[in-house]
């Protein structure tokens, strides 16, 4: 009988954090802004697909891509390749005030998942989440000509004003900051695990419709409302998934109203869902505006706002950036696209890696459903493709934030790189190579650390 090889594992050399680390976190601690968040102590040295390695030789297995970042893995040959070639001819020369190739194929590329026949859409190219969000609703204001934005509890949709404005998970991200953009509203996030408005899990995304249509009819008047501005998919929320009903309806209503409808794909776009875009999950949806970044470059710092043409009405010079759209990030956009279509195959991901998002996301996901009988305290698994949560509950049914926490710091002791979100969630989103052995890898590393809390 041959034995297979194991699969490769976690190998932690010092207990953590290692004494590089611990100096490197303490400089950190004494030079860097107060503002950041160090969840746990880990420096990275240097990685490969989907393992990091820190400065004092631990390897981890990652399971949160950099806040879903790190799409094709780290340090991909083929996105490597891509930056090198595109660094030596050229890193930058201000897509604003010229075109640029690798942009122009790079939008020509992206449209097309997402263009319907007869459509049209057009790119605007920005460098973070936060860019691409203030560009869509600058876009949305200036099209519709109103002003007012209604945006989600339990959103985040960045940190510059407009997008602090616009987020509604912690009211952290807005205290002392003040004041913020006028005019903007937050309605409830049909959350099917815990419903909002007295509904149900099956009723709650028509009672979302049927509160903001009650809003229009007391406080805010419909014609001034330029765009609602939504997570198909809820990230930093806590990894939600709708009821199906209600992005068609929540399209209709805007339809009703002349609302431009924004889709924000920053955290579940760009093949993470196993879809390209989260809302293709949701028959016929289509929105007016998507905006994505994270994935979509594999960590390199480019974001897009994608309008469709008869929305993207704005004059010349209206709206620009001078590092929008880097040729270098472009390339590794492109380089990363290629993995995520399958036109470039990644070893042992089958067809493309959004395939494989798919099919490992949902072996990862069956997996955490069974756990749930050995631990009670596992509330909640959803998600789609390698978009998944994982939410933390006391015997109530109340969220368990500290349960998450120390959950989170076993798996990480044990060499599972992850994060947090929401209330009491744990986020999976590992790179989208994650092969089903690697992934297997990593859930025998959770049962381990959830069995020590027990
Ligand atoms: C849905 C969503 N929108 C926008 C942003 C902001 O992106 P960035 O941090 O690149 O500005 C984030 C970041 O987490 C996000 O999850």
């Amino acid at each position: 009988m041959t034995t297979l090889p194991k699969p490769r594992q976690p190998e932690l050399k010092t207990s953590l954090p290692g004494p590089k680390t611990a100096a490197i976190m303490e400089r950190d601690s004494q030079h860097l802004s107060t503002s950041y968040m160090r969840p746990y102590p880990f420096v990275p040295d240097h990685g490969e697909g989907v393992w990091l390695t820190d400065v004092d030789g631990n390897t981890m297995l990652d399971f949160f891509a950099g806040i879903a970042v790190s799409t094709t893995g780290h340090a991909h040959p083929h996105v490597v390749k891509a930056v090198q070639e595109q660094i030596t001819k050229f890193t930058h020369v201000c897509l604003t005030d010229y075109p640029q190739e690798i942009t122009t194929s790079l939008a020509e590329r992206m449209v097309k998942h997402v263009e319907k026949p007869g459509e049209k859409w057009r790119v605007f190219f920005g460098n973070s989440g936060a860019e691409a969000v203030e560009a869509a609703v600058k876009l949305a204001r200036n099209h519709t000509g109103r002003s007012h934005i209604i945006s989600t509890i339990g959103s985040f949709h960045g940190r510059t004003y407009g997008a602090i404005t616009l987020t509604g998970s912690k009211t952290k991200y807005k205290r002392g900051f003040g004041p913020l953009l006028p005019n903007v509203s937050h309605v409830p996030y049909p959350n099917p695990f815990r419903p909002p408005l007295g509904a149900t899990a099956e009723t709650c995304g028509q009672a979302v419709i049927d509160h903001i249509e009650g809003l229009f009819q007391t406080i805010i008047p419909a014609d001034e409302v330029a765009a609602i501005i939504i997570e198909p998919m809820q990230g930093e929320g806590g990894y939600i998934v709708p009821p199906a009903d209600f992005l068609p309806k929540l399209r209709a209503l805007c339809d009703r109203h002349g609302i431009m409808l924004i889709f924000d794909e920053v955290q579940a776009g760009m093949g993470r869902s196993g879809k390209m875009y989260s809302f293709q999950h949701f028959d016929g949806v289509q929105p007016d505006i998507i905006t994505v970044a994270k994935g979509i470059a594999s960590g390199m710092p480019i974001s897009a706002m994608l309008a469709k043409e008869s929305v993207m009405t704005w004059p010349v010079g209206s709206h620009g950036s001078t590092y929008g759209g880097n040729p270098v990030a472009a390339a590794a956009a492109h380089a990363t696209l290629d993995l995520l279509e399958g036109v470039v195959k990644h070893p042992g991901c089958g067809d493309s890696l959004m395939h494989n998002a798919a099919q490992v996301g949902e072996f990862i996901m069956t997996e955490l459903k069974a756990m749930q009988a050995e631990f009670p305290f596992l509330g909640d698994v959803r998600g789609a493709g390698m978009f998944i949560g994982l939410e933390f509950v006391k015997p109530d049914g109340s969220p368990d934030g500290k349960l998450r926490d120390a959950a989170s710091m076993a798996m990480f002791e044990r060499g599972l790189l992850n994060l947090d979100c929401g209330e009491a969630v744990i986020r999976i989103s590992p790179p989208l190579i994650l092969t089903r052995e690697e992934a297997a890898t990593g859930l025998e590393i959770m049962r381990d650390a959830l069995r020590a809390l027990k």
